[in-house]
C-alpha cells in the first residue's frame, strides 16, 4: 500500500526554497530585512536606503546612498514610444493593467533585455525602480485627461512621486508617511507575487517578465488589490457608529472582511501598527478622522467575533486615501514599492537556480480509447 500522499492545496506551510532577504517570525509578530528589523528601518533609513539594502545586503554608506540615488534619478524618464502607449490605453483600464503593460513594454525597449547576467539584472531593476512610479502618475494623470508631468531630477525618490501625481510635494509629515509606507510593502519572503516572480525567473527568462508576473499576481484582491477593496468597504460605511451592525451583516453573508487575515501572520501582522500609526498621522494632518475611526471598530469587533487581525493593506487603504491618491492607484503603490522585494528575489533564485516545478496528485479518470468521431454519439 502507498503511503498517503501529502498534497499542499495553495502550498500552506510548504518550504519551497531557502532565502536570505527578509524573515517573517509569527511566533514574535515580527519581519526584518537582511536581518534589520522593519520598524527600525522605518524610523532610521529611507526607502531608497532599503531598496539599497535588499538587493546588496547591506545598508549603503552616504557615498554608496548618493550613487544610487543618482542612477535611480538619472532613469525616470520614460521613453517617446513609451508615453505613446500610455496615451493609447483604453482610459478606463485598471491602473495594474496599465503597469503590468508599461512594464512589459520596458522590457520589450530596453537594449538588455534578453541579458540575463547578474549585473544587466541588477541594471535593469534600477531602471523599473525608477520607471514605475514615473509609468503609474502617467497613466493616473492621462485616465483623468491629463498630461503627464516629467519626472524631476532635482527631488528625493517619494517627493518626486507626489510632483508627477499631483504636480506639488507635500508637507514633511506626508512625504515621510508615504516613504514608511513603502519601506512596509517593500518585501515579504514568499507572497504569491514574488514566488510568481521566482518562478519565471527559475526558467531564466528575464527580470521584465518577472515582475509583469509580479504585478499580474499582486492585482488580486486576496493579495495587493486588498488596499483598494479596503477604501471601497470603509466608503460603503456610513459612519463609525454604523460599522459594527455593517460588519455583523456580512458575517451572515460569510463574506471576507478585506485588510484581515494572513497566510502567515495568525496573531497580527507585524507591520500593521507601523502603518497604523502614520495613517493616524494623515488623519491629523488632514483633519478628516472618519476613516481610522471605522477601522478601528472593524478591527475591534473582527478580532472579538474571529479572532482575525487586520494586515498591512487595512491601515494603508485610509493612509493612502488620506494622502489624495486615487482609490486605483493603491495597488500601482504597492507595486512602485514591492519591484524592490521582487527583484531582490529574481537576484537570488538567478544566483543559485533549479527549475521550480511541483507535481500534481493525478484525480481524473482512468486511462481509455479514443472513440473516432464518427462513432462519438
Ligand atoms: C497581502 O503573503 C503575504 O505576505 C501577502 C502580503 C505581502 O506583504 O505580500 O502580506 C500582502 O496580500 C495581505 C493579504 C491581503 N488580503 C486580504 O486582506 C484579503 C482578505 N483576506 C483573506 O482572503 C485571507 O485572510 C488570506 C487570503 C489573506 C489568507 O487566506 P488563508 O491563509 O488561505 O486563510 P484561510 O482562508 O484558511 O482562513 C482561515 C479561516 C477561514 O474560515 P473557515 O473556512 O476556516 O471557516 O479564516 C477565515 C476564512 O474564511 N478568514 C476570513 C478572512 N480571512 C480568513 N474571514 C473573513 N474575512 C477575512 N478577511
Amino acid at each position: 500500500m502507498s503511503e498517503a500522499i501529502d498534497v499542499r492545496k495553495g502550498l500552506v506551510g510548504v518550504y519551497a526554497d531557502e532565502s536570505s532577504v527578509s524573515k517573517v517570525m509569527p511566533e514574535t509578530n515580527s519581519l526584518t530585512y537582511r536581518g534589520y528589523a522593519v520598524q527600525d528601518l522605518c524610523e532610521e533609513a529611507s526607502f531608497d536606503e532599503v531598496a539599497y539594502l535588499l538587493w546588496n545586503g547591506e545598508l549603503p554608506n552616504p557615498q554608496q546612498l548618493r550613487e544610487f540615488q543618482a542612477a535611480e534619478k538619472a532613469e525616470r524618464a520614460l521613453s517617446p514610444a513609451l508615453l505613446r502607449v500610455l496615451r493609447d490605453f483604453p482610459r478606463d483600464a485598471h491602473p495594474m493593467d496599465a503597469i503590468r503593460t508599461a512594464v512589459s513594454f520596458m522590457g520589450m525597449e530596453d537594449p538588455e533585455c534578453a541579458d540575463i547576467s547578474d549585473a544587466a539584472q541588477r541594471r535593469k531593476a534600477v531602471r523599473l525602480l525608477a520607471r514605475i512610479p514615473t509609468a503609474v502618475a502617467a497613466t493616473n494623470r492621462l485616465s483623468k485627461g491629463l498630461d503627464p508631468i516629467a519626472p524631476d531630477a532635482s527631488l528625493p525618490f517619494c517627493e518626486n512621486f507626489f510632483h508627477m501625481v499631483f504636480g506639488k510635494v507635500p508637507a514633511k509629515e506626508v512625504i515621510k508617511a508615504f516613504d514608511v509606507s513603502m519601506i512596509l510593502y517593500a518585501e515579504h519572503t514568499f507572497n504569491a507575487s514574488t514566488f510568481a516572480a521566482r518562478v519565471v525567473t527559475s526558467t531564466m527568462a528575464d527580470i521584465h517578465g518577472a515582475i509583469t508576473a509580479g504585478i499580474a499576481a499582486l492585482k488580486g484582491p486576496l493579495h495587493g488589490g486588498a488596499n483598494e477593496a479596503v477604501m471601497h468597504m470603509l466608503k460603503e460605511i456610513p459612519s463609525p457608529e454604523a460599522a459594527e451592525a455593517w460588519l455583523r451583516e456580512r458575517f451572515d453573508h460569510k463574506a471576507l472582511v478585506m485588510g484581515f487575515g494572513h497566510r502567515v501572520y495568525k496573531n497580527g501582522d507585524s507591520r500593521v501598527p507601523t502603518m497604523k500609526k502614520y495613517a493616524e498621522i494623515m488623519a491629523e494632518v488632514v483633519g478628516d478622522k472618519r476613516w481610522m475611526n471605522t477601522s478601528a471598530v472593524l478591527a475591534k469587533v473582527m478580532l472579538e467575533e474571529k479572532r482575525i487581525h487586520p494586515n498591512l493593506d487595512f491601515p494603508a487603504g485610509p493612509a493612502y486615501y488620506l494622502m489624495g491618491f486615487d482609490i486605483p492607484m493603491f495597488t500601482p503603490i504597492f507595486v512602485c514599492s514591492r519591484i524592490t522585494g521582487w527583484a531582490a528575489h529574481v537576484l537570488e533564485q538567478a544566483a543559485d537556480n533549479r527549475l521550480i516545478r511541483p507535481l500534481s496528485l493525478y484525480n481524473g479518470l482512468e486511462q481509455r480509447p479514443v472513440v473516432p468521431l464518427a462513432q462519438r454519439g
